[in-house]
């Protein structure tokens, strides 16, 4: 393809983002990237991300290697409202004691009743009812609940969150075994490299989540490269160890040399790029099997970036969580790798709510594509400010929907799986949209410090071998 356009498209672009990632809250990684995956964010999933199985009393929250996202069925709530709940909380708030950082259970109507756990003066429907309009750290987390559900639970709460002991709701699960397939053993293919994470002394442990001061912590745990030659991922599963703290992880690969096996807070370098994530409802990866993932080699080292809510204080949290690859050194026909869509024109001022900034990889550029790209998932990255996010594909004067996160929030970033594949073909206009809302008093700016801000989608593709890695961003403002 003509490169000179291409470059004028890339014109302007910022290559290199840094990871402002403070020690606790706030602040995750960033990375430009070669390569994203997929994990599964609960929103904008093509594949089912069901909630709730019809088992009660799945034992302790905590030990959680089956892997399983607990089963939960409801007792004593009405059935308009256990189906909402079903549907909108209980991945999280499983009994007996949630889930991924969620602290408590949702799914008895007593669980409504007692005490809130960060807000003991307020009983949890009452925290509820606040949570689920909340602006900035809106329930559920990752996915939007519909304005009908929403209606159910406030008239709901409004009465008193009563019990309905009697209610024979009839088979309102949504079916299955959660997991269905998830994790190293439901791969097809024996792994052969983890990055998990540790106590970061040498010892191999698992690492202890602190029972103080881990409501919001995020850790990175580093490691050299296991690789002995440049190597393509062929699939790879999430490794959920203790479920009741861990929220969500993100692996990025660097260049720049960290310690092998280290532990401690998040400073990410530079040129970290993402590799794979999870989240609740996040799935095993399998590429096509003609397509391998770019996973790097020899000189890179690679970051695992875990964050934890120990909300709940649990004392024993003791946390092996990570990923398990399939590895191939031997190429496969077509590599998967990141075009970066988004802006760094950006302009949020002081006080604003519900700015935008917007970015376009325009037809004149896609128009040289000599084959169609293959979307497999999009990792949108904004800051803390970030509102809401999507991903437009123009096709002959037609809108067509590749990513929209209308809840996004930094603390439960995802990437977004499309299956199928989102074919782009030549032609295709692809408009990116962030919104912001800006509480402070001073206006804010692209940049790389977790205070500046971001508008970008990481989208996953292949073949990406098309476009030599210099060309790999499209966006012009
Ligand atoms: C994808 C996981 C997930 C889903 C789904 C989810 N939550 Fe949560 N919830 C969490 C996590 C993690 C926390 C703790 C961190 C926080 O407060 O943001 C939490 C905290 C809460 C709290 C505050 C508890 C406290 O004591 O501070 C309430 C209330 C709550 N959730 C209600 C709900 C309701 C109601 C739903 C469904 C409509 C829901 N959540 C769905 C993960 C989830």
């Amino acid at each position: 393809m003509a490169m000179t356009s291409m470059r004028r498209a890339v014109w302007g672009l910022w290559f290199g983002l840094l990871a402002a990632c403070g020690s606790t809250g706030g602040s995750g990684g960033e990375s430009t990237s070669e390569v994203a995956d997929g994990t599964c964010g609960i929103a904008g999933c093509d594949d089912s991300v069901t909630t709730t199985v019809a088992t009660t009393g799945s034992g302790e929250g905590g030990s959680a290697d089956s892997g399983s996202t607990g089963g939960a069925a409801t007792s004593g709530l009405p059935c308009d409202v256990a189906d909402v709940v079903e549907r909108n909380c209980l991945l999280c708030h499983a009994p007996p004691d949630g889930l991924f950082g969620a602290p408590m259970s949702l799914a008895s109507a007593a669980d409504w009743q007692v005490p809130a756990i960060t807000a003991p003066t307020n009983k949890v429907y009452e925290l509820a009812a606040q949570r689920i309009d909340d602006p900035v750290s809106p329930m559920p987390q990752n996915m939007v609940m519909s304005d009908a559900d929403k209606a159910t639970l406030h008239a709901w709460f409004d009465a008193g969150a009563p019990a309905d002991e009697g209610a024979d709701c009839g088979d309102t699960t949504t079916g299955g075994d959660t997991d269905g397939g998830v994790g190293p053993d439901a791969l097809p293919c024996e792994p052969t490299h983890t990055f998990v994470a540790g106590a970061g002394d040498g010892s191999g442990d698992a690492f202890h989540v602190p029972e103080n001061g881990a409501d919001n912590l995020y850790m990175c745990f580093t490691f050299a490269s296991p690789f002995g030659t440049e190597v393509q991922g062929t699939a790879w599963a999430p490794i959920t160890d203790d479920e009741r703290v861990l929220h969500h992880w993100i692996l990025f690969r660097t260049q720049e040399p960290q310690v092998d096996g280290g532990a401690g807070p998040c400073n990410m370098p530079s040129d970290a790029v993402f590799v794979s994530g999870w989240a609740p409802g996040g799935q095993n990866f399998v590429m096509p099997d003609d397509v391998g993932l770019e996973l790097g080699g020899p000189d890179n080292y690679y970051i695992l970036q875990v964050h934890y809510h120990n909300v709940a204080h649990h004392a024993d949290a003791l946390d092996r969580s990570g990923v398990a690859f399939c590895t191939t050194e031997t190429p496969r026909a077509h590599t998967a790798g990141v075009l970066t869509f988004g802006t760094t024109s950006i302009d949020v001022p002081a006080g604003a709510t519900g700015a935008t900034a917007t970015g376009h990889c325009p037809s004149s550029i896609t128009s040289l594509l000599p084959v169609d790209l293959n979307v497999l998932a999009s990792f949108p990255h904004m800051h803390g400010l970030g509102r809401q996010f999507d991903t437009t594909v123009t096709r002959a004067g037609q809108d067509l929907t590749l990513v929209d996160v209308p809840a996004f929030s930094f603390d439960n970033q995802v990437s977004y799986i499309h299956d199928p594949p989102f074919v782009l073909k030549a032609g295709d206009s692809i408009t990116t949209t962030c919104t912001y809302d800006n509480p402070g008093g001073t206006p804010v700016h692209f940049g790389e410090r977790t205070e500046d801000e971001m508008c970008f989608n990481f989208a996953l593709m292949w073949p990406i071998e098309i476009l030599p890695p210099q060309y790999r961003i499209c966006m012009t403002d």
